[in-house]
């Protein structure tokens, strides 16, 4: 690698503080930015990933009001519920905060006031829903109606979640109240609109030139910005980012947009970890400076907001550096349906954890997951990938090897002069640190992770051939050179599964006999910033450059091997399809 410790931002999308995380958030923006954020540390690159809980708008008023306690309530618990669901998954956040921050309310009325200054954020009156009976405003979510895009009969005020749009209550066909099926009233009032039309022709050019985006999202992009109108940015709600000019500053009814507020998380959070460093000025190194990239990864209903509005936030503003990336997975969907947490069709992470491991988890979604096309999770294909893969074979030849190692020469085997097969197994599987690292580099992490797989497949063929375990007896020097040779490949490996599976590469590190750690782990810690005390994911990860072929030394003591993984009884499948039923009964 010629470039000097390259710098990367890793930006992920901010789960709505609205419940628990379930396995399909976590495929769309959870999995994959941490395998990225892995692999950058590995090579050697200088990682930021920033992000947090999405506390403010409707998504939190709408949840509070339902169960009934106020919306800090609602988002405290939930924050932390979200924390633990994260920090189970090994998600290695250098911050994971909040939007409810004085730190992130600080961030974005700054950002506003620069908006506004420069002339990119105006006043208009339009029409705002309100309940004719109690007279309050009904936010966009409240609302209900049939999508004017795809026909779906529910689409709600703010998006349709069956296209994926963003829509205005008004654009709804037949709209009702979801509290009580009252047909809202549609009434002047006054709000702050971003001109976004102001920079089509910017952000046309920009995206066009975006080659290495998926051509999903590049299309869809180019496709938004064709026709573009002013964005309404704030709201007549009491939960948010009061507006920062006078006459509005104090007026308890309008709001900040949610989505204006989150997006610009990505640089409050860099300002938060900053300064709980002591370094005010260190987010400038991070937002400032062109050479370093910044990848944003989300789920496809996302993909606007961040290919389109902020990057317009950010030209206006005028000097922060645009995306880099803009890594938008698809849709999953489960047992064949789309996931309805209020219908019960849902799984959540914290569930899975509780009976599988976090790898198990992490392999199937990165495998089987949602990458360039909408996918399906099945309990029958994770109980096959489990058992076929992960156990059968990964964790079959990391067995198998070490048992031998250890069983029959006590630590790394010293080997005989190598053979022409022992020779290009080596070099296929060190060729991995080229084929996989330039796959996961290109965010292709499902061909990384298969590719990976490939490899772990040959080695086991070389073992079925050489049969090292018969050929003890006769010929010891051999056998040894055979095991030393699937050691080094299976060191490789550790290193090339690490960013997908950290937990039990952890643990083979450690079988392999090294003290140190190679997938660090996050952890919550709670932190005061300026009499603000809450609670943050974060974690003190290591950046020692490892992305490079086995170099373990024959004598060296190993471990006591343990299997990695375990096999699942099918009969899972079929437990786990009857909690579905009874959630959904
Ligand atoms: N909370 C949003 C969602 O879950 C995502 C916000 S991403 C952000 O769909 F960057 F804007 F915060
Ligand atoms: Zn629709």
């Amino acid at each position: 690698m010629s470039e000097a410790s390259p710098k990367v931002l890793i930006c992920v999308a901010w789960p709505y503080a609205s419940g628990p995380r379930h396995v399909g958030h976590v495929a769309g923006f959870g999995v994959p930015s941490d395998v990225f954020a892995r692999y950058q540390r590995l090579r050697g690159a200088e990682v930021l990933m920033v992000s947090g809980t999405d506390e403010h708008g409707t998504p939190i008023t709408y949840g509070a009001d339902r169960e009934g306690v106020s919306p800090r309530e609602f988002a405290d618990r939930n924050n932390r519920i979200i924390v633990d669901d994260l920090r189970r998954l090994g998600l290695t956040y250098d911050i994971f905060t909040r939007t409810t921050t004085r730190n992130h309310e600080r961030v974005v009325q700054e950002f506003f006031t620069t908006l506004y200054e420069r002339g990119y954020i105006f006043t208009r009156t339009q029409l705002g829903a309100f309940s004719p009976s109690t007279g309050r405003t009904l936010p966009d979510r409240y609302i209900e109606g049939t999508c004017p895009i795809c026909g779906y009969p529910e689409a709600r005020g703010d998006q349709c979640d069956n296209c994926g749009n963003q829509l205005e209550p008004t654009d709804l066909i037949n709209p009702r109240s979801r509290i009580d099926g009252e047909i809202p009233e549609f009434r002047e009032t006054e709000h702050f609109f971003f001109d976004l039309p102001a920079f089509q022709q910017r952000l046309h050019d920009w995206i066009e030139a975006q080659m290495h985006w998926r051509p999903n999202v590049r299309r869809y992009s180019l496709n938004f910005v064709a026709d573009l109108k002013p964005r309404a940015i704030t709201r007549d709600l009491d939960w948010g980012v009061p507006v920062p000019l006078p006459g509005w500053r104090d007026r308890p009814d309008k709001r900040i947009y949610v989505w204006f507020d989150a997006v610009i998380g990505y640089l409050s959070a860099t300002v938060e970890w900053a300064r709980l460093r002591g370094e005010e000025a260190g987010w400038r190194s991070w937002w400032q400076d062109p050479s370093v990239r910044g990848y944003y990864f989300m789920g496809k209903d996302n993909i606007t907001f961040h290919s389109v509005m902020w990057p317009a936030m950010l030209m206006g503003h005028g000097d922060l550096e645009l995306p880099y990336d803009i890594v938008s997975s698809e849709f999953l969907t489960m047992e064949g349906r789309q996931f309805s947490v209020s219908r019960g069709h849902t799984i959540e992470v914290r569930d899975v954890l509780s009976r599988y491991d976090a790898d198990v988890l992490r392999y199937y979604l990165t495998i089987a997951g949602p990458e360039t096309t909408d996918t399906d999770f099945t309990w029958a294909e994770f109980v096959r990938r489990n058992n076929d893969e992960l156990v059968g074979t990964w964790g079959n030849l990391v067995h198998r090897t070490l048992v031998q190692a250890q069983q029959n020469f006590g630590c790394v085997p010293e080997p005989g002069e190598l053979a022409e097969a022992d020779r290009r197994l080596l070099a296929e599987v060190e060729g991995g640190f080229a084929s996989v690292g330039g796959l996961l580099e290109q965010a292709r992490f499902k061909a990384a992770l298969t590719e990976a797989m490939r490899l772990a497949a040959l080695v086991n063929q070389y073992l079925g051939s050489e049969q090292p375990w018969h050929r003890i007896k006769q010929d010891r020097r051999r056998a040894a050179t055979t095991l030393f040779v699937a050691v080094r490949c299976v060191d490789s490996l550790k290193t090339l599964f690490t960013p997908f599976l950290p937990f039990s590469c952890q643990r083979l590190h450690e079988m392999l006999g090294y003290g140190d750690v190679i997938a660090p782990q996050p952890e919550a810690r709670e932190v005061d910033l300026g009499g603000d005390a809450h609670r943050i994911l974060a974690g003190d990860y290591d950046r020692t450059p490892r992305w490079a072929p086995s170099c373990i030394e024959p004598g060296r003591p190993l471990g006591v091997p343990r299997p990695l993984y375990r096999k699942l009884d099918p009969k899972v499948v079929d437990e786990e399809l009857d909690r579905m039923r009874v959630s959904t009964a």
